[in-house]
């Protein structure tokens, strides 16, 4: 399939065929798109957990406004952003920064470079790492659906849910972890239907 096929054959699944699972190595596949995602200033903010027993995805269904997606996909992930880790100063900041092959000076200026980009904008904002680290969560989350399509994989966005229980049930604090996006996977039941998109000239203005 080409790309812009793709992304015609990509919509949200509303119902994916229960008990049809992805094969082990599309599914690498998928997550490996997620790992080889861009990331601001390569910080990589966000981590994903993978849901695939379906207990543990009858467990979440509730707390996703009882979206049947959540139960009848093959996998499910759930993008988790690292609120804490990517505040200016930690070492994890650091350690990623020093992965860079570099001469100290510039690595140096790097670091004040995010530090005051990073911490003036968060002055005030108490959920600004985790906004900052979802945006970029979001990026993956796209290739890793539209690269899913291309092999003829179904997928569904998911923001539909209760971000404190189901942080709750995965065992994360919302604070240092949040829960920001679910991405379900499998193969579809239904027909998409037709999509519904503004005309380009409503989008996109030449200057
Ligand atoms: C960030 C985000 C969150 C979404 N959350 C949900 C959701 O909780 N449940 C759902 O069924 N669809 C969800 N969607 C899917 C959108 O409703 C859908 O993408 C949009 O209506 C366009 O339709 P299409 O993707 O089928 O072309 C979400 C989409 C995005 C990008």
């Amino acid at each position: 399939m080409d790309f812009l096929e793709a992304m015609n054959f990509r919509h949200a699944c509303k119902i994916f065929k229960e008990g049809e699972k992805i094969p082990e190595k599309l599914f690498e596949n998928i997550l490996e798109v997620g790992r080889l995602s861009p990331s601001s200033f390569g910080m990589e903010p966000w981590e994903l957990l993978v849901v695939q027993s379906q207990e543990l995805k009858e467990t979440l269904r509730p707390f996703c406004w009882n979206q049947v997606q959540i139960t009848s996909c093959s996998d499910l992930l759930v993008f988790v952003t690292k609120n804490k880790l990517i505040e200016p100063g930690s070492a994890y900041v650091e350690k990623m920064f020093k992965r860079k092959d570099m001469p100290q000076e510039m690595l140096d200026v790097y670091v004040k470079l995010y530090a005051d980009f990073l911490g003036a904008k968060a002055e005030g904002n108490p959920s600004f790492y985790k906004d900052w680290a979802a945006k970029q969560a979001y990026i993956a989350a796209g290739n890793m659906m539209t690269y899913a399509a291309t092999e003829g994989i179904d997928s569904c966005p998911i923001e539909g849910f209760d971000q404190s229980g189901v942080e709750k049930i995965l065992g994360l604090d919302g604070k240092e972890k949040s829960a920001v996006l679910i991405v379900t996977f499998g193969y579809r039941v239904n027909e998409q239907p037709a999509k519904t998109r503004l005309p380009m000239s409503e989008i996109c203005r030449y200057l």
